[in-house]
């Protein structure tokens, strides 16, 4: 999951190399490291050698290393910031690696599943390998097959169709002069065009304050990167042509502008994401969204498959599509999904929901997916990303680059997405004036979105002071009902995922099934309320924690009469469909300030990642 950063050009690489590198610290964090190729060409006017300057730890151990002066000059080089996968987080472990000639340098991202059979093939040939990664194969591989015929190109390639798992790769070596050669399977990618320089990264906010032009490599695909030319190859070396893409964010977006962390900023940018989301796809009455091909009166079967918060935005919508569309609607874990022989045909549409849409679980589900001929669809922020082109169809979240590890922005701006687009099918099967009156309702509190979601954003200082009560807690459970249990499953993810408190998301009425011998005096529980006629069963529920001493608050649009709640947080009122793109907002800075209070890192948690494309 790590990140991969190059750059060729009239200017010098290392800054470019240094600060991609600390814009993808979100990818991982165990190590981080450069090569270049030294500036002092030789009497052929190439270069002799590579330098590689890497280290344990995060980018900043490379950026204050005094070694950076000797390559300040250089103009190519390529950069790594790891995520072990194979072996444990060490220099030695640390990209970039070097063939044992030492002129060909890799950095990876991905897994080298056959890496051990690779291994013995190498030192069976006289080859020695020094750190534990399955990486190191790579450059060799690559001397191994340079050495038989001396074409670089068809040497990596070679070496590349030798290797059985995942791969984003740069390649830099001063045997093939002035050039970078990458190539990408199942890891992503992205390669940023500027005037006769060229940069690469596998995430576009890496390099969005050089460029807007950008094109997006597809599996099997090989470049030669060059200071004004790039070539695409397939994997067979045919030359073959691709379209450069413009992306529309600007690089301010990627910035903090002033907030203290990712996350604040974007959970704060949340009306506007959403906003541009309504924005782009419901005009006045009209719901505009590029869906004509499919015909929906043949659809028996929605399956909703994702990971993480993308799956949690997905539970929640279930409900809205089921009640509107009327056709049954299953949500599962990509990871489960994709092992599960499902049961899907042409009748059944997939929709696939991803922030990077670079996921790999997700991948491989869509790729099930479309193998059994159902309908796919994909609800995607990333433009241009692998999901997005491998699907049938794609909507845009139009959250703007989230860069936070936890997911706020993206979240929200799914949800309302995914309820536009179950209102743009219930449209097409709609039945009765009755039905099609109802959705033209629901249209007109789309619209209200942006501004009770700014409104909702007030309960800031009231979670702040909550947050100080609970920061110390060892467990707090989250519980509601129906679309509210959803929500409760992502408030939990949220809190989990960067406080490092264990949490849990419950079902209500499924507490006094076991989990509810967990609540003793003192336990917070947090009571989501916002569907109208479960409202007085979960109160019900809440009465029984409250018994068991728990510190009872309630997040809610309904009134609701104080019965010793520690906190009743009043969000705007809202139809219930729509109603947890509001109450996430509180718990999303719930989550946010108890990590403050642990002072840690929240853009970055601990083992995490923000785009998961390893298996
Ligand atoms: C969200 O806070 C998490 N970091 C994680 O669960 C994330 O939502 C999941 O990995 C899916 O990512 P995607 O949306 O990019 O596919
Ligand atoms: N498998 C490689 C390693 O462990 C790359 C890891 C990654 O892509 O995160 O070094």
């Amino acid at each position: 999951m790590c990140g991969i950063v190059g750059y060729i050009g009239k200017n010098k690489a290392v800054p470019v190399l240094i600060n991609g590198l600390l814009s993808l610290e979100y990818r991982g964090y165990d190590s981080a490291g450069i090569a270049v190729l030294n500036n002092n060409k030789g009497n052929n006017n190439t270069y002799e050698e590579i330098e590689v300057i890497k280290d344990k730890g995060r980018v900043k151990n490379i950026q204050n290393s005094k070694k950076l002066i000797n390559v300040e000059d250089s103009n190519i080089g390529i950069a790594h910031t790891r995520w072990a996968t194979h072996g444990k987080p060490s220099k030695e472990n640390a990209h970039p690696h070097l063939d044992n000639s030492k002129k060909i340098a890799v950095v990876h991202n991905g897994i080298i599943e056959n890496y051990s059979e690779i291994r013995n093939f190498l030192y069976q040939n006289g080859y020695e390998l020094y750190s534990e990664t399955d990486t190191e194969v790579i450059p060799n591989l690559i001397h191994y097959y340079y050495n038989k015929n001396k074409d670089v190109l068809k040497a990596v390639s070679l070496a590349l169709k030798k290797l059985k798992g995942s791969y984003a790769i740069e390649v830099i070596s001063p045997i093939f002069n002035d050039e970078i050669i990458v190539a990408k399977k199942e890891s992503p990618l992205v390669i940023g065009v500027g005037k006769n320089e060229k940069y690469i990264a596998s995430d576009i906010p890496a390099i969005l304050k050089y460029t807007k032009d950008f094109y997006f490599m597809d599996d099997n695909e090989i470049a030669v990167i060059k200071e004004d030319t790039i070539r695409f190859y397939d994997d067979d070396l045919k030359e073959k042509n691709k379209e450069l893409k413009n992306i529309g964010w600007d690089a301010e977006a990627s910035e903090k502008n002033g907030y203290e962390d990712y996350m604040l900023k974007e959970i704060y940018e949340q009306p506007k994401a959403i906003f541009e989301t309504i924005g782009t796809t419901l005009n006045g009455r009209k719901i505009d969204l590029p869906l004509e091909e499919i015909d929906f009166g043949k659809i028996n079967k929605i399956y909703i498959v994702a990971c993480g918060t993308a799956m949690h935005a997905g539970m929640v919508a279930k409900y809205s599509i089921e009640k509107y569309c009327k056709i049954s609607t299953e949500v599962d874990m990509a990871s489960e999904f994709r092992y599960r022989n499902p049961i899907i045909d042409e009748n059944t549409l997939c929709i696939f929901i991803s922030q990077s849409g670079e996921t790999a679980d997700t991948i491989a589900a869509l790729k099930l997916a479309k193998e059994k001929h159902s309908k796919t669809l994909s609800i995607v922020n990333v433009v241009g990303s692998t999901i997005s082109r491998i699907s049938d169809f794609v909507l845009y979240t139009h959250a703007g680059p989230e860069v936070a590890v936890a997911s706020t922005k993206a979240y929200t701006c799914q949800l309302t997405l995914l309820n536009i687009a179950a209102l743009y099918i219930a449209e097409k099967i709609a039945k009765n004036e009755k039905d099609l009156k109802e959705i033209e309702k629901v249209k007109e509190e789309i619209k209200l979105l942006p501004n009770k979601v700014k409104e909702t954003l007030n309960t800031n200082q009231m979670i702040k002071k909550l947050a100080q009560k609970f920061y110390n807690s060892k467990d707090i459970f989250y519980i509601g009902r129906n679309i509210d249990y959803g929500a409760c499953l992502e408030a939990s993810l949220k809190l989990k995922e960067i406080s490092y408190i264990h949490s849990e998301g419950y079902a209500a009425g499924e507490l006094k099934h076991g989990p509810i011998a967990l609540i003793e005096k003192g336990v917070p529980v947090i009571g989501i309320i916002t569907e109208e006629s479960l409202a007085l069963k979960t109160i019900s529920n809440i009465q029984e924690v409250i018994t068991r001493g728990a510190d009872v608050v309630i997040v809610t649009n309904k009134k609701i009469e104080d019965k010793n709640y520690m906190e009743v947080i009043k969000i705007p009122e809202c139809i219930s469909y729509l109603s947890p793109i509001l109450s996430i907002i509180p718990m999303q800075l719930l989550a946010y300030y108890i990590a403050k209070n642990k002072e840690l890192d929240v853009d970055k948690p601990r083992n995490l990642a923000k785009s998961v494309t390893v298996e």
